[in-house]
């Protein structure tokens, strides 16, 4: 409800069919930086079940509040069960370059190289050059839009708070709100497609991220002040 992870939910969740843990931290849709306890719990679970990890932290480097801690670098026992995600593509704003790369324990490289082999056609020498761009000399780049991006996060959940029955709550990362808009009388789809005809405004349905999503929608607040202020 209040976008918080729930543990002892997660931990019914699990059955004797239950093999991985797919973690997303910083938290795609909801915004939420993990706490190092709520990963601790994490990490608990998936120990107690034996359960792999793949921990998605593509947004590692997109942060208004809390610290981003790795799921993996919390201990030697989940560090050796966990894959994790990184990438380009959302702090640095270049997806079109199909660049990330993925941190595990070595026994498990083997494996991987064999099944991402016919998938990952390679990552081209320019996007060696964009991504080596990024980390040697990205970070002042990454400082302004950081500035930018908290600004237009306040001034959308501004805007957003002053319309009567909408509840937002304020994102510490990723450049979503996920607004819970049920009171409208609207499912997430229809208010999604509602907003596209009438506004020609497009949002994600928030129910296309499971079923607590519903009544949610995703906008992403990534853009321009003028484009903003119009939507
Ligand atoms: C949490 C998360 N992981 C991975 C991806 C995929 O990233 P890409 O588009 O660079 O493949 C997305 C895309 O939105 C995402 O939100």
């Amino acid at each position: 409800n209040d976008l918080k992870l729930d543990l002892d939910d997660l931990k019914r969740r699990i059955t004797p069919r239950t093999r991985l843990l797919m973690v997303s931290n910083p938290h795609n849709p909801s915004g939420r930086v993990f706490t190092r306890e709520e990963l601790e719990g994490i990490g608990q679970i998936a120990k107690d079940n034996n359960l792999f990890v793949f921990s998605d932290e593509l947004y590692e480097d997109m942060i208004f509040e809390g610290r981003h801690v790795s799921l993996a670098s919390l201990n030697a026992n989940l560090f050796e069960r966990t894959l994790s995600a990184f990438g380009f593509s959302k702090a640095f704003g270049i997806p079109g370059f199909r660049i990330a790369y993925i941190v595990c324990h070595g026994k498990h490289m083997q494996e991987l190289k064999k099944r991402l082999h016919g998938m990952i056609v390679h990552a081209d020498t320019l996007a060696q050059a964009a991504a080596k761009a990024a980390l040697t000399n990205g970070t002042p780049w990454l400082k302004r839009l950081m500035v930018h991006l908290r600004e237009m996060r306040d001034y959308a959940i501004q805007r957003l708070s002053a319309i009567p029955g909408v509840w937002c709550p304020v994102p510490q990362a990723t450049p979503f709100l996920f607004p819970n808009l049920a009171s409208f009388g609207m499912t997430s789809q229809e208010m999604t497609q509602h907003l596209e005809e009438n506004a020609k405004v497009i949002v994600q349905n928030g129910a296309e991220f499971g079923p607590p999503g519903e009544g949610h929608i995703r906008i992403n607040f990534a853009t321009a002040y003028p484009v903003l202020r119009e939507a």
